[in-house]
C-alpha cells in the first residue's frame, strides 16, 4: 500500500485546476478586499483605508487620475474608471501601461497615477510607474502581492486580498481589483465632499452584498454554462458585446477565451456594432451580450436589446448575461445567464463570473491545460 503525495493536487484543494479553485474564490476575494476597510460612520458605512492615512490633502488637490495596467488588470481599471469619475468628479483616463510612457503624457503633481497589477512585477506597468514618478506625478498602486516591486516603487498602495493566484488566467484578482478601485473612489469622493455620508453608505452596502451574489451566480449558473460550453467545443470564434461598464466586461470575456481556449474572440462596445463589427455576423456566430440593468438605465437597456435584435435577425447565436427578471431579452436569446440585481456600477462584478466559467468550460471541453496556456507566463517581467 503506497500513499502517493501529489503536492499540486493538494494545493488545488480538490479542484481540477487552479483556475477552477480561483473562480470559486471570487466571492471571498471581494469580501477580503473590503474587510477592515469599512467602518460604521454616521450613516452606517464609511470607507477607511488605513494605507491611505495622511493622503487626504493630496486627494483634494488632484485634477486628473490616470489608471495604468496591462491585460485583465487594465480591464479592471476601465471598469473602475466609471465609478471613480462619478463618485469623485475627477476626470479619469485609463491607459495600457506600455503605451503610456511613449507619448509624453501631460502629467504633473496634480496627477494621480493609479497602477493595477496582480503580481506587482509586470515590467510594462513598473516602467510606467517609474516614468510617472519622474514626471512628478503621485503614484498609487493596487496590487495583490505583498512587498512586490510596483508597490515598493509607488507613493502608496492598496493591497487586494484575493490570496495567491496561480492560474495564468487572472480571475479572482480581477474582481478584487475592481473592489479596491471602488473603495478608493468612495474614500476620495467623501474626502472631496462629492459624496454624502448617506450616499457613500448606500454604495458600501451594495459592495458588501456582492460576495453573496457572486456565490449565487456560481451556484445557479455554473452547471448550465459548463454544459453549453461543451456543446460549443468546435466553435471557431466568439464575440462579446457590452456597453458602459459592460464594455470592459466584454473585453475581459474575450481575453479569457483567447488566452485559455485558443479561440478567436473579440469584445466590442455594443454601440460600435453598426460601425463595422456587424459585418462579422453570419448564421451560427456565437455572441455574448452583457445586458445593462433595465432598472438602472432603461435607455441603455433598450439600445442593447435593439442590438440583440439586429444580430439575431442576421442569424447570430445569442447568449445574454442579464439581471434576474429582465424578460425583454427572452424572445431573442438562445441562452440566458442570470445575475442577481445590483446597484449602478456593481453589475460587472457579477456579469464577469459567467464569462470566466465559460472560458474555463470551453478550454476543458477542448482538453486544454487551463492553468498553463501555451506561450504565456503568469507574470510578464520583460517589456
Ligand atoms: C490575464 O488573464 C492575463 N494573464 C494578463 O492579461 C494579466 O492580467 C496581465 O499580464 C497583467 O498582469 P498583472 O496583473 O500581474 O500586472
Amino acid at each position: 500500500f503506497e500513499v502517493v503525495w501529489d503536492a499540486s493536487a493538494a494545493e488545488k484543494g480538490g479542484w481540477p485546476s487552479f483556475m477552477a479553485k480561483e473562480v470559486s474564490e471570487e466571492p471571498e476575494a471581494v469580501a477580503n478586499t473590503i474587510r477592515g476597510r469599512v467602518h460604521p460612520g454616521a450613516e452606517g458605512g464609511e470607507v477607511v483605508i488605513p494605507e491611505l492615512d495622511g493622503l487626504d490633502e493630496l486627494f483634494v488637490g488632484i485634477r486628473h487620475i490616470i489608471v495604468i495596467a496591462c491585460g485583465t488588470a487594465a480591464y479592471a481599471g476601465q471598469t473602475g474608471a466609471y465609478a471613480i469619475e462619478q463618485w469623485t468628479r475627477i476626470p479619469v483616463s485609463v491607459e495600457l501601461a506600455h503605451e503610456f510612457r511613449y507619448r509624453d503624457p501631460v502629467i504633473g503633481d496634480d496627477t494621480l497615477v493609479v497602477s493595477i497589477s496582480q503580481s506587482g512585477e509586470t515590467m510594462d506597468t513598473l516602467m510606467a510607474v517609474k516614468y510617472a514618478h519622474e514626471k512628478g506625478a503621485k503614484t498609487l498602486s493596487i496590487c495583490n502581492t505583498q512587498g512586490a516591486t510596483i508597490p515598493r516603487e509607488s507613493d502608496a498602495v492598496i493591497y487586494t486580498h484575493a490570496g495567491p493566484e496561480v492560474a495564468v488566467a487572472s480571475t479572482k484578482a480581477f474582481v478584487a481589483q475592481i473592489t479596491a478601485l471602488y473603495l478608493l473612489a468612495l474614500h476620495v469622493g467623501r474626502v472631496r465632499g462629492v459624496l454624502s455620508a448617506a450616499e457613500s453608505a448606500d454604495h458600501v452596502r451594495e459592495l458588501e452584498a456582492i460576495p453573496a451574489k457572486i456565490q449565487r451566480v456560481l451556484d445557479e449558473e455554473q452547471a448550465h454554462i459548463e454544459q453549453f460550453s461543451h456543446w460549443m467545443a468546435d466553435t471557431q470564434s466568439v464575440l462579446f458585446l457590452g456597453r458602459h461598464v459592460g464594455y470592459p466586461v466584454a473585453l475581459e470575456g474575450a481575453l479569457k477565451l483567447k488566452e485559455i481556449s485558443y479561440i478567436h474572440a473579440e469584445g466590442f462596445a455594443a454601440g460600435e456594432l453598426k460601425h463595422g463589427p456587424i459585418a462579422l455576423i453570419e448564421p451560427g456566430q456565437p455572441v455574448f451580450v452583457i445586458v445593462p440593468s433595465p432598472r438602472e438605465s432603461a435607455e441603455l437597456h433598450k439600445k442593447v436589446v435593439s442590438n440583440i435584435q439586429e444580430i439575431r435577425a442576421r442569424g447570430a447565436r445569442v447568449i445574454v448575461v442579464a439581471e434576474e427578471g429582465d424578460a425583454a431579452v427572452l424572445p431573442f436569446a438562445d441562452e440566458v445567464l442570470r445575475i442577481p440585481l445590483a446597484g449602478p456600477f456593481f453589475e460587472p462584478l457579477l456579469a464577469v463570473v459567467p464569462l470566466h466559467i465559460f472560458a474555463m468550460g470551453l478550454a476543458n471541453a477542448k482538453g486544454l491545460d487551463v492553468d498553463q496556456p501555451r506561450n504565456l507566463a503568469k507574470s510578464v517581467t520583460v517589456e
